[in-house]
Parts: structure tokens; C-alpha cells; sequence
């Protein structure tokens, strides 16, 4: 008879830490389309004021900056792929497996826009959601760059491996993690 009020107890915090669960991961999600927003346009402006060339040497000042801009502690805000240009961005062990599933789902049919996953891994909430590739980010992950662009990246990221893409292609991901206060033991 002692078991009925345990598992009661048991239910109510697991509801209640399914709920903060939702809280947060919803607050995490918000934080990829400003974050994503604020690259693009970054991109197009250095395009159009300066080209392709300025524009990757803008895009490697930048683009960690706007990354650590996003990150409003307690979550941290990124980019990874499973072939990357900048080595700080590449995945760790759970996000090369959920880049492996994003990759398997798009085979499979599914559209990349809207592909997310989220995950506690070792105390953190992590959330990950797919980035296609699209006809504006050719210039400098497609397959014929211009010389001058291909020059440039090498120059900058002597172990790029992020070019040779089709559009459509899955080109990496968001990737967000926040500690959690209260463990799920
Ligand atoms: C002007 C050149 C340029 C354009 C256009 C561009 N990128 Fe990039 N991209 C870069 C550079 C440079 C980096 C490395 C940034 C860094 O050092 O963190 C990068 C990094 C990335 C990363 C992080 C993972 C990695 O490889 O280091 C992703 C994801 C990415 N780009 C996706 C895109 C997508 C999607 C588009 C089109 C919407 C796009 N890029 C357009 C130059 C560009």
C-alpha cells in the first residue's frame, strides 16, 4: 500500500521535469532563427558591398562572434557539419550521430527544413536542427568556386573540407546546449 503514494510522487516530478524539459528546450529553439538571421544577412551584406573574397574574410571574423553574441547564458549557440571548414566547429561524437540521422532521414524522404533533434546527453539539454544548402551559399561550399574565392578559403582554412556541395544538400546544423540545474537521475 506504500507503493501508491511513492509512484504518485514519482509521476508528479517526472511530469513536472517533462514540462520544465519543455520550457527550455522551447526557449533554446527561439534562439536559432535570430542567430540565423543575423548570419544571412551578414553574408549578403559582405556580398554586395565587398564580393565573394571580402565576404569570407568576413564571414571568419564574424561568424564566431555572432555565434558567442547568440549564446545568452545559460545556452551556447553554434554551427557544426560533418565536413567542416573552421575545426572549431566540428562535431562532437553525438553530433556526428545526429547529423548521421538527419542525413539518413533526408535519404529516406524527409524534407530537411524543420529536421530537429533534441537530447539530454550527460546532464545537458541539447537541441540540433538540420541547415540545407541553398543557391546563395554556392559561392563558397558549391562545387565551382571561383579562383579567387577557392584562394582566399585556402588561404584562411588550409583543411577546408566544406565545398563540392549541391543544393539541397544537408550541409551541417544548428547545434545548442544548456547545463540543466536538476539532474535527471
Ligand atoms: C562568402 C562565403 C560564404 C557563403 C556565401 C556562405 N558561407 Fe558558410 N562558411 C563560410 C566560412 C568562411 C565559414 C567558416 C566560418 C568560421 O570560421 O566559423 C563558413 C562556415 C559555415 C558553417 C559552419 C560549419 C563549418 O563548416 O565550419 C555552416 C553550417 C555554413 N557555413 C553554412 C552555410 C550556408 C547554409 C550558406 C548559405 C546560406 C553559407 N554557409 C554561405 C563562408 C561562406
Amino acid at each position: 500500500m506504500r507503493t501508491l503514494p511513492m509512484l504518485l510522487c514519482l509521476g508528479l516530478s517526472l511530469g513536472a521535469q517533462a514540462e520544465d524539459l519543455q520550457k527550455l528546450t522551447a526557449e533554446g529553439k527561439a534562439l536559432i532563427p535570430p542567430f540565423q538571421q543575423q548570419l544571412m544577412a551578414t553574408v549578403k551584406n559582405a556580398m554586395q558591398s565587398g564580393g565573394p573574397v571580402v565576404a569570407v574574410e568576413s564571414c571568419q571574423l564574424l561568424a564566431p562572434q555572432i555565434a558567442s553574441q547568440h549564446s545568452q547564458q545559460p545556452w551556447s549557440v553554434g554551427r557544426t557539419s560533418l565536413q567542416v571548414r573552421n575545426p572549431a566547429n566540428a562535431a562532437d561524437a553525438w553530433e556526428q550521430q545526429v547529423l548521421q540521422e538527419f542525413a539518413q532521414q533526408q535519404a529516406s524522404g524527409q524534407p530537411l527544413a524543420g529536421m530537429q533533434k533534441v537530447a539530454v546527453v550527460d546532464n545537458e539539454l541539447r537541441i540540433m536542427q538540420a541547415i540545407a544548402v541553398g543557391e546563395p551559399c554556392l559561392a563558397c561550399h558549391g562545387k565551382n568556386l571561383k579562383p579567387e574565392v577557392a584562394a582566399k578559403i585556402d588561404q584562411l582554412y588550409p583543411k577546408d573540407q566544406a565545398r563540392g556541395y549541391d543544393p539541397g544538400q544537408l550541409r551541417g546544423a544548428f547545434t545548442l546546449r544548456r547545463t540543466l540545474d536538476n539532474p535527471l537521475e
